[in-house]
């Protein structure tokens, strides 16, 4: 009985804590499954530039600026034409809910 009390007790700290720093960090696997589902890899990778910039770069672009995170999300959630090339296509919006996008603008702009 007495162990069992201790590891519940311990159980409870331990979530405690992977909750906390969840809240802290940005969701790694939840922003990479959004990228996954959307199919934003087809267009960006993180670090090589495929044929729109890599994450890596947009990053490094927005680096410093005021109002990077609330123009990033504009642009994932709002109808947008980018340059492809020689074409200007219709950029994808992201399929979720506020709060995964707030961490996937903030996994893009930690790259
Ligand atoms: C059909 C190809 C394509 C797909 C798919 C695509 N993008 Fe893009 N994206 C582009 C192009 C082209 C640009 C603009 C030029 C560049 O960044 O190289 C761009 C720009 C961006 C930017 C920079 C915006 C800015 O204001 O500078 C972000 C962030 C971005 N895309 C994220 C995403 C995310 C997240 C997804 C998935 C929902 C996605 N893209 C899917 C082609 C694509």
């Amino acid at each position: 009985m007495k162990t069992r009390t201790l590891i519940s007790i311990a159980a409870i700290a331990v979530s405690a804590l992977i909750a906390a720093g969840a809240q802290a960090a940005v969701d790694e696997a939840g922003a990479k499954e959004l990228l996954n589902e959307n199919g934003c890899l087809n267009c960006h990778d993180v670090t090589k530039t495929k044929t729109a910039r890599a994450y890596k770069k947009i990053a490094a672009d927005f680096k410093g600026k005021a109002g990077a995170e609330a123009a990033i999300t504009k642009h994932l959630t709002e109808p947008s034409t980018v340059k492809l090339g020689d074409e200007s296509i219709d950029h994808p919006q992201v399929d979720a809910d506020p709060a995964q996008v707030k961490n996937l603008v903030k996994w893009i702009l930690s790259r």
